[in-house]
């Protein structure tokens, strides 16, 4: 592809580039799949309101997420399996964002390890956190980030059970890959990612596998999985996690007004409004529909950052417009990963900025801290 002009063309690519199960896996929702298409569907129904003739000579679309100085409000969100997409992609990915000044969280079910990220990048990363059964487990890994210099734990609360996701159990989705015939004939056809994947030692799940108890290569590791998911999971976990933890915590998972205000009375230092990239429940509303009245809910007490569905920098413009601090891209950011690998996700951070300055300067403004909802229509 000569010209990319939007992340769609980088997704396209990701998915002539990357074997067929991993492209799904990153690109699918849960059951019928509603919610993770209602995600982008309740963006583009928002229309933006053209202003003319204002001076929008100087803007502004930094901004700061929990005392870092970000440039633009657009974070890397965790997602699991990154370094699947392309080799060492959770270390690629950390080095685009660190490079561009965004924030970037890796997953608990990242290949490349927090040792590996921190040992590849130069500025602190953000860890995200799954709470298991295994509460040694978790108290190692939560000490891990510490000691790797990770500046804030994103605690993810909605996944104590897993959402099915028909697209993986068809594909057989394993990591590494189960070698199907099915399977191999779709590697055999990306000549390029298993050149990747054949030079780097990384492809196990570096946060678990040598660290969990009993879990030692792939095959103890899916056994562990299934069932360390804990979906005894609750309120006081996420206090136990804060105590072990130390630092700035951000909750994620938040879909409900109620939920937020137990988040605020947690002591959380932000939240983000997620249903998981339509993951989990489906069903769900999109994200930036509920986001308004989690907004209202907090009424400015913790940050309200929001992921779901933001596919371009307009998106990230009406989130912000809708009262979100800021805004995290999975998809998108793998759509980059497994098109070109750090240079995929440096272009899909160029173009969320680009757009997103064009887009505040067309609704005649200059800073992305000062809009609020009326530059969206109200039909
Ligand atoms: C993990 O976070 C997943 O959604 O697969």
């Amino acid at each position: 592809m000569a010209v990319i002009t939007c992340v769609e063309d980088l997704r396209k690519l990701h998915k002539r580039r990357v074997p067929r199960m991993f492209y799904d896996y990153a690109e699918s929702g849960s059951w019928t799949e509603s919610t993770f298409r209602r995600n982008e569907a309740a963006f583009a129904e928002l229309r933006l309101r053209q202003r003319v003739a204002v001076d929008i000579g100087t803007r502004n679309i930094a901004t700061d997420m929990l005392g870092h100085r970000c440039t633009m409000p657009v974070g890397i969100a965790p997602t699991g399996l990154a370094g699947m997409q392309c080799a060492d992609g959770e270390i690629l990915g950390a080095q685009a964002a660190e490079a561009f000044g965004v924030p970037y969280v890796l997953s608990t079910m990242s290949i490349c390890s927090i040792e590996d990220v921190a040992a590849h990048t130069q500025k602190p990363f953000w860890f995200q956190l799954y709470v298991m059964k295994d509460r040694d487990f978790i108290a190692a890994l939560i000490q891990r980030a510490r000691q790797a210099k990770c500046s804030a734990l994103v605690l993810t609360l909605d996944l104590q059970i897993i959402g099915q996701r028909h697209r993986d159990l068809k594909n057989n989705m394993t990591a590494p890959p189960r070698l199907s015939l099915l399977n191999m004939l779709n590697m055999a056809a990306r000549p390029r990612w298993c050149a990747g994947m054949l030079s780097t030692s990384r492809r196990g799940f570096g946060n678990v596998i040598g660290h969990a108890r009993g879990v030692s290569d792939l095959t103890s590791l899916s056994a562990w999985s299934a069932e360390q998911l804990d979906p005894t999971l609750n309120w006081a976990d996420v206090a136990w996690v804060k105590e072990q933890w130390g630092g700035p915590l951000i909750l994620k998972g938040i879909m409900d007004a109620e939920d937020a205000a137990r988040a605020l009375d947690s002591g959380a230092d932000a939240i983000i409004v997620s249903n998981h990239g339509g993951r989990q429940l489906d069903g769900a509303p999109a994200s930036i529909e509920v986001l308004p009245e989690i907004v209202a809910r907090v009424d400015r007490r913790l940050p309200v950052w929001m992921d779901g569905g933001i596919r371009s920098g307009q998106d990230v413009f009406k989130a912000m417009a809708l009262g979100a601090d800021g805004t995290f891209i999975g998809k998108a950011y793998l759509n980059g990963l497994g098109a070109m690998g750090k240079a995929g996700v440096t272009r899909v951070l160029q173009l969320m900025a680009r757009e997103l300055d064009l887009t505040m300067a067309f609704c005649g403004h200059t800073d992305i801290n000062q809009v609020d909802s009326s530059v969206l229509w109200r039909f």
